[in-house]
């Protein structure tokens, strides 16, 4: 579906069925598993911009440190009549940072916004277009792999942007296809940003997971909410109890929603047993060191250019290129 309004192009596509099968598909896996892009309706986006404001969940915080230093710097590294495409923008307050950098020296932006939350999206593509009398835009509704083909054309360098450490929510190898779909796109003068939660003491990292709030256990469980509301299950959600362990020997965080007993719970005319204990892993998030993420842009034909980091040196933010020069 495509509309156009003022300064506007949102495109949807259907993600419908898509959630209810990766949720059968998930439940039917031993051990249990919910993909994570699946948090982000309406409710589970509003939940993690409160995490985002979370004392304890530092990356947002911190990443917005860095570009509040260096969105200049980032820009100047960009050719003349610059356009940006983020992954994953959210209510791109962060972006805001880069645009601004970029309207100081350029008079006009296109903008395309790719987020898997069609409402959110739409709500902050307002807010920005409200805002930035200068700005185009194209919100386009879809996951990741849905929306390469349908960015716009550019005649000008092109800033995709990958922030947040949302790479990080990708296995390895689906964070590799997904580099190599973006480096498959880029030309000579494109560049790719993205936010990296460097590897660190595991206690900061738990504690990130694990707000004094509860809200990180409310993001997590509102995917089961999620699939009551749109699936008609019939989780009791208080039985889930809300689990993030760092895992040193795989460099990453997981998120579960263990049972607090044996139960069992019917969706879509299918009932899943549940024994005590047992869990659902709805996330992982993975932290890099530099050379390991320098390593992972390398297998994908991508080159570190500049990296910024913050003070105590818990993110970087680096900015890549074609390891070839296109
Ligand atoms: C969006 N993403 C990078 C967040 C993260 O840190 O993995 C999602 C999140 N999960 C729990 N808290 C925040």
């Amino acid at each position: 579906m495509e509309q156009q309004v003022d300064r506007l192009r949102v495109i949807v596509t259907n993600g419908e069925e898509r959630f209810a099968e990766a949720v059968i598909a998930g439940l039917d896996r031993a051990p249990k598993t919910l993909p994570c892009r699946f948090f982000y309706d309406l409710e589970g986006s509003r939940l993690f911009e409160k995490i985002s404001q979370e004392p304890s969940y530092y990356l947002t915080r911190t990443e917005r440190e860095i570009l509040a230093e260096s969105a200049d710097e980032i820009v100047g590294e960009m050719g003349e009549g610059l356009s940006v495409v983020e992954l994953g923008g959210g209510n791109s307050i962060k972006t805001r940072l880069l645009i601004d950098a970029i309207l100081r020296r350029q008079s006009r932006l296109h903008f395309t916004n790719v987020d898997i939350s069609q409402e959110y999206l739409e709500d902050s593509a307002k807010a920005l277009l409200a805002d930035y009398p200068n700005l185009e835009m194209d919100a386009i509704a879809a996951e990741y792999g849905d929306a390469f083909d349908l960015l716009p054309a550019s005649d000008g360098p092109r800033l995709f942007l990958f922030m947040g450490s949302n790479i990080g929510n990708s296995s390895p190898g689906e964070a590799g296809d997904l580099l190599c779909r973006l480096s498959s796109i880029m030309d000579s003068d494109d560049a790719l940003l993205v936010g990296i939660d460097r590897l660190k003491d595991p206690a900061i990292i738990e504690a990130a997971y694990n707000d004094e709030n509860g809200i990180t256990e409310a993001f997590n469980r509102n995917i089961l909410a999620r699939i009551n509301r749109e699936l008609g299950g019939n989780f009791d959600i208080e039985m889930f109890v809300h689990r993030a362990r760092f895992r040193p020997e795989k460099g990453r965080i997981e998120m579960h929603l263990v049972s607090a007993g044996k139960q069992t719970v019917d969706v879509l005319g299918r009932s899943f047993g549940f024994k005590q204990g047992e869990s659902i892993q709805t996330e992982e998030c993975a932290k890099y060191s530099r050379p390991q993420f320098a390593a992972l842009a390398a297998s994908v034909d991508l080159r570190v250019d500049r990296s910024w980091t913050n003070k105590n040196e818990w993110f970087d933010v680096h900015l890549l290129r074609l390891a070839n020069g296109g």
